[in-house]
């Protein structure tokens, strides 16, 4: 549980340089002072440098995408946490299902991934999620597990703050069929109670990403094993966005 709202937006392969620059200055020129809510953003990284140059000095915080588990070194294609630290960054998501999916990431190299954004500074937001297959066959406990397995080796008790969960169910992503109020309820109980099993010194932050948008997030929102939202195609959307980060802002804390 946070002492505020966390709202992240996912931008994928979305925004270039150019197109990230003017949708932050837009972003920055339009929010409202924000009360409970902590808003990042996650732009490609070759958009990173410069978003992270306009939002320099605000409330919103910059990470990237994923990042690698060495601080240098023949890994090509891959972005060390040193070079995100230096330039900004302040969080790095690792084991989005696409990464997973589509790139053949696993459990155990996303913890390494993690492990390394702690040791750099950076908060790693762990994305676990079980496919629909899964879902329909009973086994999402223990995919999620499974998932989370390697995460609980690497981190430590006091590193166990600074870690943020999210939970994305993959045929919720980018589908427009968000999961249901009672899945999203009992999926996070379960996340906190294997947290809760670790005895680490601190209680796990869990976010929920999938199809979010402005007329299902409230009642998401509500449900008191959210901390927040992980967000892919309305994040992007500069209005939905806004509309996203005002409804996190009248949405009591609960706890
Ligand atoms: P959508 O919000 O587009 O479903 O994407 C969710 C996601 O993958 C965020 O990481």
């Amino acid at each position: 549980m946070r002492s505020k709202h966390l709202l992240i937006g996912n931008w994928k392969m979305n925004l270039g340089p150019a197109q990230a620059v003017s949708f932050a200055e837009n972003l920055l020129s339009q929010i409202k002072p924000l009360a409970q809510t902590d808003v990042w953003v996650a732009p490609p990284t070759v958009s990173l440098c410069d978003t992270a140059r306009v939002l320099n000095g605000s409330p919103l915080a910059v990470g990237a995408q994923n990042v690698h588990w060495a601080s240098a070194g023949a890994f090509t294609g891959e972005t060390s946490p040193a070079f995100l630290s230096e330039i900004g960054a302040r969080f790095s998501l690792v084991g989005h299902s696409e990464r997973r999916t589509l790139f053949g990431e696993t459990s155990a190299t996303v913890a390494q991934r993690a492990k390394a954004a702690l040791d750099a500074g950076l908060t790693p937001v762990v994305c676990i999620g079980e496919t629909e297959h899964e879902r329909v066959t009973g086994v999402t406990e223990r995919v999620l597990e499974e998932q989370l397995a390697p995460i609980f080796e690497q981190v430590s008790s006091a590193e166990s703050a600074r870690v943020v969960l999210a939970y994305e169910p993959v045929w919720a992503i980018g589908t427009g069929r968000v999961a249901s109020l009672a899945e999203i309820q009992s999926t996070h109980a379960f996340i906190l109670s294997l947290w809760a099993s670790q005895r680490y010194a601190h209680e796990a932050v869990v976010l929920y990403g999938g199809s979010v948008n402005p007329q299902n997030f409230a009642d998401i929102l509500a449900l008191k094993e959210v901390d927040g939202a992980l967000v892919g195609g309305a994040s992007i959307k500069l209005d939905q966005w806004l509309q996203l980060i005002q409804i996190a802002e009248q949405t009591p804390l609960i706890g």
